[in-house]
């Protein structure tokens, strides 16, 4: 019995100042285990008198359920006090100020080019698209361009051969277009062309262009005008007016390089547009009848006008850049001002 009574009396301090399950699970061997005290006490009973080991075994029995008690309470305490501390470590502060998850956005070029696509749009025209690599035929000769123009010049154009080219401009797709279409045409074509240019503040060899063309009965330059102006103020400012300089297009007669009035100085002159109070945007014009024709369409039913935007231009017009290098180089600190 007091071997029973040091025994529990121990075993209540160790599992007491036990902090963790492992160490129990020791405590349980060494108390209940197969070679445990409980066990070694129980053997040493066969020594005892008979009369006496009724009552050293209920002792016993007793004493192996106060320690099976103090194991469930001591388990109990372990396993309340781990599952408080992992809620204490793992709590969320749900009013900490979040992580900010930096989203890219589209380019400046492209989100002109969108602008643009919107207002034609609404206009009722499609988008048409063409090849950036280009015949000859389509870039030079269905447009009415003579044998002898500058732009046909190797000095100007990247041949691949004598029949192959990378287009210098979008107006190749008005002639895949009206072969394949007949009046009433109304497009715009967004995309790359290709000059050998030197790069400075506003060349690039690779630029972009949106080409339009019109074509339907009774065209005339009135409804080209009309349309300029109201896609300057769409896309400039309602303030924003447009200025037409008598040019030559073999591809348009008659030709007129378009101004839109500068968006800084409103048309006053200032160091942005070189004191001219407007900027060069596009080139347009009445389509050649010569085109029309070479494209099988009667140039006595029908007429149109086209005309051939600067997207870079356009887009440092827009977003007051003052050198297309910029729009290439995917320097973030520029790019994610726009
Ligand atoms: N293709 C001409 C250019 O690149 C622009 C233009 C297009 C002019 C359509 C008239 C009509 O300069």
């Amino acid at each position: 019995m007091l071997q029973l009574d040091e025994m529990l009396k121990n075993a209540e301090s160790e599992i007491s100042s036990a902090s963790h399950m492992k160490r129990i699970e020791e405590l349980k061997v060494q108390y209940l285990g197969k070679k445990g005290e409980l066990t070694q006490i129980l053997r040493s009973m066969s020594s005892l008198n008979p009369e006496d080991r009724p009552a050293a075994g209920k002792a016993a029995n007793e004493a192996r359920e106060k320690l099976n008690v103090l194991f469930e309470n001591a388990e109990k305490i372990i396993s309340n006090r781990f599952i408080a501390e992992r809620l204490d470590k793992e709590r969320l502060d749900v009013t900490m100020p979040g992580k900010k998850h930096v989203i890219g956005h589209t380019h400046p070029l492209t989100q002109v080019i969108r602008k643009i696509e919107d207002i034609f749009i609404g206009l009722g025209y499609q988008i048409a698209e063409g090849p950036e690599i280009e015949s000859v035929h389509y870039n030079f000769d269905q447009l009415n361009t003579p044998e002898n123009h500058p732009s046909k010049d190797e000095q100007d154009t990247f041949y691949f051969n004598a029949e192959t080219l990378l287009r210098t401009q979008t107006s190749p797709v008005q002639a895949r277009v009206m072969e394949k279409n007949r009046p009433p045409i109304r497009i715009i074509c967004p995309g790359r062309v290709y000059r050998s240019d030197e790069v400075d503040a506003t060349h690039s060899p690779i630029f972009h262009q949106v080409e339009a063309l019109v074509v339907d009965k009774n065209i005339t330059m009135g409804n080209l005008i009309a349309t300029l102006k109201l896609f300057a103020k769409e896309l400039f400012g309602e303030s924003t007016e447009i200025r037409l300089r008598p040019h030559y297009f073999p591809f348009t007669e008659p030709s007129a390089e378009v101004d839109v009035s500068c968006w800084v100085c409103k048309g006053k002159g200032c160091p942005v547009c070189k004191n001219e109070g407007f900027i060069e945007i596009l080139g347009a014009g009445m389509v050649h009848p010569n085109v029309l024709r070479n494209c099988g369409i009667d140039p006595d039913i029908y007429s149109g006008f086209a005309f051939g935007l600067g997207v870079e231009r356009t887009a440092m017009a827009v977003f007051g850049i003052n050198d297309l290098r910029l729009l290439y180089e995917n320097d973030m600190r520029f790019l994610s001002q726009f």
